[in-house]
């Protein structure tokens, strides 16, 4: 431990930190698989990798993933609330992986322990949210003023994919990134079933309310307010979706859903769920038409979903009711309940995704580093899907490991299916 450099909370926590670890590593067994690769092979040798990500027991799993190919690994974490202190404590102590996290950190601490991941020198930034690969090209400005060999970086979620686009577009962007989010075994699990489940664990473990009967407000129909939704119908709630896209306001109504705009279900919400990666969804025009009671909370990366600044201003009392849960008292005496402060409450009210979706992100971010360390220099400074072969493999060792066996093309159907002659 006092070799290893560090910023964490409380190093005696690793006992149980450690148990929390193993316990994630047991429904994570296409990691494990890719693991004992790496063990043998050792494709990530000497390679300095930063990482900038939610310290939780399933990032220990991937940073164990990646040090086992020979990485020389850094942590830090990708929100000041979403760190799990006893898991940042115990990969310090127990595997000597140095994590620059405590949960609740400032403003300050939190960019300082994202300066120091930089000055690592990292040959691929792992991001979530693109805070880090920012942080990097702040320091790099240009391509010349490059002074370490960087063979690129990967991305874990959708807004950090849309900020690196934006940064392509702009044409600033210095090294190939991996838009690991986009991979069909990311996004179509851990958004929609991860962000689905884990949102309504950390609405209740915050509240314990009741979501039967309650009308519970998603603002954004992507793939992450798809889970959303369908987990709280589930639930026994009414579910209005909020859209500013046409197709997946349409989407929406077709799957039952009510569709509004905001100011019109504002006053009907019990509950509301931001998971737009936008600004400003909800704003004090919303909370003067909301009933006493609501509850707010954002499940998008950023808390910039719900007007924090807004909320604070237009109330004349502030009571914080738990560490996650505060109370605003508006001038017409209506009491509203802002979750986690506006940032993401399934990581800051709960634990984040369960293991088994955060397996098969981790996979994409393990084999599509080892794809960049593999094909340096090969690759321009662009927004790279995953390779297919990469999101296929991690299907097929998923449905393995759940014992699923599936069809196997006969040669005759891949003919019939390569072919425009043939018809009735
Ligand atoms: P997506 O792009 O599939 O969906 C976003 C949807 O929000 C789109 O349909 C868009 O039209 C809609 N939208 C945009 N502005 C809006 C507005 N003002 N009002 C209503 N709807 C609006 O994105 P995805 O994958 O669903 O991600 C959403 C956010 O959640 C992102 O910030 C992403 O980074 C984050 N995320 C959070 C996770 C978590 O653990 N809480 C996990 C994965 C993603």
């Amino acid at each position: 431990m006092n070799k290893v450099k560090c910023d964490v909370t409380n190093p005696k926590l690793a006992i149980e930190g450690r148990k929390r670890i193993e316990w994630a590593d047991n429904e994570m067994p296409v990691l494990e698989t890719i693991r004992e690769r790496f063990t043998r092979t050792k494709p990530l040798k000497s390679v300095r990798v930063s990482c900038c990500l939610h310290v939780t027991k399933e990032t220990a799993n991937l940073m164990l993933t990646l040090k086992s190919g020979g990485a020389d690994v850094k942590l830090c974490a990708s929100n000041p609330l979403s760190t799990q202190d006893s898991v940042a404590a115990s990969l310090v102590v127990d595997f000597g992986i140095p994590v620059f996290a405590r949960h609740g950190e400032n403003h300050k601490t939190y960019y300082s322990h994202i300066d120091t991941c930089v000055k690592h020198h990292p040959q691929v930034a792992v991001d979530d949210g693109c805070d880090l690969n920012n942080a990097v090209h702040k320091i790099l400005k240009n391509k010349s003023s490059i002074s370490w060999e960087i063979y690129g970086g990967t991305e874990e979620t959708t807004t950090g994919v849309v900020r690196l686009r934006n940064m392509e577009r702009s044409k600033v962007l210095l090294y190939p990134v991996i838009a690991v989010n986009d991979a069909k075994t990311k996004h179509l699990f851990d958004n929609r079933y991860g962000t689905g489940q884990s949102t309504m664990d950390g609405i209740i473990r915050a509240t314990n309310v009741l979501l039967s009967g309650k009308v519970l407000v998603v603002a954004g129909y992507g793939w992450c307010g798809r889970g959303v939704a369908m987990r709280a119908s589930g639930m026994g709630a009414r579910v209005v979706v909020t859209e500013v896209d046409p197709v997946r306001a349409l989407e929406a109504v077709m799957d039952g859903y009510q569709v509004l705009p905001m100011t019109e279900a504002a006053s009907l919400g019990d509950i509301f769920v931001t998971v737009t990666g936008d600004r400003d969804v909800l704003t004090t025009r919303h909370f003067r038409s909301m009933k006493n009671g609501a509850i707010l909370s954002n499940a998008g990366h950023f808390d910039v979903e719900v007007d924090v600044k807004g909320l604070k201003k237009a109330a004349v009392r502030h009571r914080q009711i738990s560490n996650v849960v505060d109370e605003y008292t508006l001038p017409n005496k209506k009491r509203i309940y802002l979750l986690a402060q506006g940032r993401l409450v399934n990581l800051s009210a709960a634990e984040g995704h369960p293991p088994s979706v955060m397996d098969m992100s981790f996979a994409n971010q393990a084999l599509s580093i080892e794809y960049l360390v593999k094909n340096t220099g090969k690759l321009k400074p662009c927004v790279y899907p995953v390779p297919e072969q990469i999101d296929t493999k991690v299907a097929r060792l998923k449905l393995k490991a759940m014992g699923r066996t599936i069809d196997i093309l006969t040669p005759a159907q891949r003919k019939y299916l390569n072919t425009w002659a043939e018809g009735t």
